[in-house]
């Protein structure tokens, strides 16, 4: 039933050197295949624009295998199951899994495959935000690894970005004092006025000394808490304001990411403060996901979590859009429409 319609993809041509270029990339017209035995053929409606993506462009040892030279670049999609040789998938179906930036996937579902049910959520796209891979990554990130308690201080930097505005606003459900840094007046003013936090410190323009007198001034009683999206000289100014056992997750680096690592100086601060510095995979609770957007769809129901989404037109538009990331132009959530 699929062999008289097309797919167009974004796929990888060159590895990219330090920032990704638009010849890295191509888009590519081809058949849609029939699905073989324990196989279902997607139609992806929206795909999530990640700074993870960056990472697995690279050809290095990661979490997951980079994207081979020729195929289509991976990406969280949502999308209606077309065809299925699947019991569990039916057609109509819509599902949510690690695809590709493609109109059809023709997959054999994996443990990130499963279906959603989008009469629970305020939008289908809720499923790339709020209720998907971002949201999960906060809500697990600070209720089952940070679990923020009142009176402690949890700084997030990235803070205005789809993980760190929910960070923050997650981490004050629960009585914490929080504090994120962001680039620029704009995303400042909106992390205190929409997403709720006590305070914002704008890190653009600003160097090692300054912004770590800026954080200095935003924490008083010094830090409990870093959910670090962002390394650089961020995390080096961060660590020397930290508490005694101050806990830190790197759940992102995303400075580092077109770049040579930076190389943190102030490991010495974890060091005589008896510090914790932990590593952060949303995936590391993927049998709760169902559980994580459930959750997180009820606060969004009561009023007590916002979010934002950004979302950018057709495949055309993915390179541009994935810049965006970088560049600190988007407003919320980077998601594609495909189709
Ligand atoms: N561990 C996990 O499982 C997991 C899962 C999802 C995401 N993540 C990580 O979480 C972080 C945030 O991801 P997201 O999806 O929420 O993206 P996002 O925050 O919505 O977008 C990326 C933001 O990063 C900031 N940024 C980009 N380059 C920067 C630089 N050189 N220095 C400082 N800030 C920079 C920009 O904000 P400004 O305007 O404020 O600069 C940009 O808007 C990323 O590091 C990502 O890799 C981790």
């Amino acid at each position: 039933m699929t062999s008289n319609m097309m797919n167009r993809s974004f796929v990888l041509v060159s590895r990219p050197k330090g920032m990704p270029v638009e010849s890295d990339f191509r888009l590519e017209d081809t058949p849609v295949p029939n699905p073989g035995p324990g196989e279902i053929v997607i139609r992806n409606h929206y795909a999530s624009l990640d700074p993870a993506i960056r990472g697995w462009l690279d050809d290095a040892p990661s979490y997951l295998p980079p994207v081979a030279l020729g195929d289509p670049v991976r990406a969280s999609t949502i999308g209606v199951v077309e065809a299925s040789n699947v019991d569990r998938f039916k057609p109509g179906d819509w599902v949510m899994g690690l695809n590709r930036i493609e109109h059809y996937s023709v997959v054999a579902p994996d443990d990130f495959m499963h279906p959603i049910d989008i009469s629970l959520a305020p939008s289908p796209t809720a499923y790339l935000s709020a209720m998907g891979a971002v949201g999960l990554t906060a809500w697990f990130g600070v209720n089952d690894v940070m679990k923020p308690e009142p009176g402690q201080t949890l700084l997030v930097s990235g803070a205005a970005g789809a993980v760190g505005s929910m960070v923050g606003q997650l981490a004050k459900l629960r009585g914490a004092r929080v504090v994120g840094i962001a680039g620029g007046t704009e995303k400042c003013a909106r992390l205190i006025d929409r997403y709720g936090f006590d305070a914002a410190i704008d890190y653009r323009g600003k160097d090692a000394d300054a912004l770590s007198g800026a954080i200095g001034e935003a924490c008083p009683d010094g830090i409990d808490l870093v959910y670090e999206n962002v390394g650089g000289i961020g995390l080096d100014a961060t660590l020397m304001h930290i508490n005694p056992y101050a806990r830190i997750i790197l759940c992102g680096l995303i400075s580092e990411y077109n770049s040579a690592p930076y190389g943190t100086r102030n490991l010495w601060r974890v060091l005589v403060n008896t510090a914790t510095i932990r590593g952060y995979l949303v995936s590391e609770f993927v049998d709760r996901f169902p559980e994580g957007s459930r959750a997180i769809a009820q606060l969004v129901s009561e009023g007590k979590l916002v979010f934002d989404e950004h979302i950018e037109e057709g495949i055309d538009s993915t390179y541009r859009a994935f810049m965006r990331l970088f560049e600190g132009s988007n407003q919320g959530k980077m998601i594609l429409k495909l189709i």
